[in-house]
């Protein structure tokens, strides 16, 4: 009787202690481990793809586009998952913020494609505004539409608003006197993509891969690609952020940008962004300017090192701010599995500055103490 009490007793000890490593091993991630899985809180690989990060008050909140298994993955079946951290290294699962629709009229209809989803905060109205790339149900990739949602609580629920082609009737605008704009004023039209700018011109421009930026002064923009992919449009969102007021710029004229991601550092603009090959990685390439309005500047590859040819084997998706941090900008990538699309992994890496041209170099495992202010 002695022997069996003494003998349950180690048995539930060793039972507990299985059971606190397990959740210390599970939940705890030290550091970044680039392109491998992620578990979540709940040791469930993160899934949030194309995604972007909202840091408010403390937290930093991660959105992007919940795959399924399969090919299926490839298009929303389920809708905009959200993640918070208050460390970047692990990340509570916040659930769904945006869900697609049940009904197949629906813009957002389950099935639709739904990509590369942005929240910002909207000061003035005091809400939480999702900006996304969507696809109609059943389109392919004709539609090439943005969309937007709003939300009271940063985690969601978020409504959907509407979609649509932005800038409809407008002609871009450029910040005249630089000489550069002064070249690309008198370019107009030259160039295979501008027929398709006046071909869109009247019923509004084509918005694919896409980005939000928040300058300092409260001002949003959206930048997106546009004209069949060939050319990146950057464009002023309205006070409240959920409309294109109507002033834009067009990037890299026929250069088919895609993946952009802004940041701006010590006053000055950076986009990092990607070619155009679909899922396959293709070179990293970067731009700056001294004015959100341009002229932005094509300054190559921002990789360095083995496969930086091919980004690491990623496409570049948002670049983020560390807070409380000097000069911390971390590069986030996806590295997509389209065969499988639930099995796409997440690509970080820190960002180091040679001057004032960012570079990115590949670490098998590292951490925020790589930065060092
Ligand atoms: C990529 C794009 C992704 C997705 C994919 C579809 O070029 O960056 O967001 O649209 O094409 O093939």
């Amino acid at each position: 009787m002695r022997k069996d009490k003494s003998y349950m007793f180690r048995l539930l000890c060793s039972a507990c202690l299985i059971f606190t490593i397990n959740l210390t091993t599970t939940a705890q991630n030290n550091g970044f481990s680039p392109g491998a899985l992620w578990p979540d809180n709940n040791a469930v690989h993160i899934n949030a793809h194309g995604g972007g990060i909202l840091y408010q008050k403390g937290t930093y909140y991660w959105f992007g586009e919940h795959k399924i298994p399969g090919e299926a993955g490839n298009t929303a079946q389920v809708g905009v998952h959200c993640y918070s951290s208050k460390n970047l290294y692990n990340w509570k699962d916040e659930g769904i913020a945006l869900k697609v629709s049940n009904d197949t009229a629906n813009d957002i209809a389950k099935g639709c494609i739904l990509e590369r989803p942005k929240v910002v905060y909207n000061k003035l109205t005091n809400k939480y505004v999702m900006w996304f790339h969507l696809e109609l149900l059943g389109k392919g990739y004709d539609a090439a539409r943005t969309g937007v949602a709003i939300s009271n609580n940063v985690a969601g629920p978020y409504t959907f608003l509407k979609s649509y082609r932005p800038n409809a009737g407008f002609m871009p605008f450029y910040m005249p006197g630089t000489p550069e704009n002064e070249k690309i004023n008198k370019q107009h039209p030259a160039n295979k993509s501008d027929s398709i700018f006046f071909r869109d011109f009247p019923t509004g421009q084509m918005a694919r891969d896409m980005t939000i930026f928040v300058d300092d002064d409260g001002k949003a923009y959206h930048i997106f690609s546009s004209e069949e992919n060939n050319t990146l449009h950057l464009a002023e969102l309205t006070n409240d952020y959920t409309g294109h007021t109507g002033k834009f710029i067009r990037i890299y004229i026929g250069h088919s940008t895609e993946a952009p991601a802004l940041f701006k550092r010590h006053g000055k603009y950076y986009m990092i962004g990607s070619g155009c090959t679909g899922w396959a990685p293709n070179a990293a390439r970067w731009f700056s300017a001294n004015s959100i309005w341009g002229p932005w500047t094509y300054q190559g590859n921002p990789c360095k090192g083995d496969r930086a040819k091919l980004t690491f084997g990623g496409q570049s998706t948002f670049v983020l701010p560390v807070a409380g941090k000097n000069d911390a900008f971390i590069f986030m990538a996806d590295k997509w599995a389209p065969k499988d699309a639930i099995d796409g992994r997440y690509i970080w890496l820190p960002i180091t500055f040679n001057g004032d041209k960012p570079e990115i170099k590949w670490l098998n495992n590292w951490n925020l103490d790589v930065f060092q202010n």
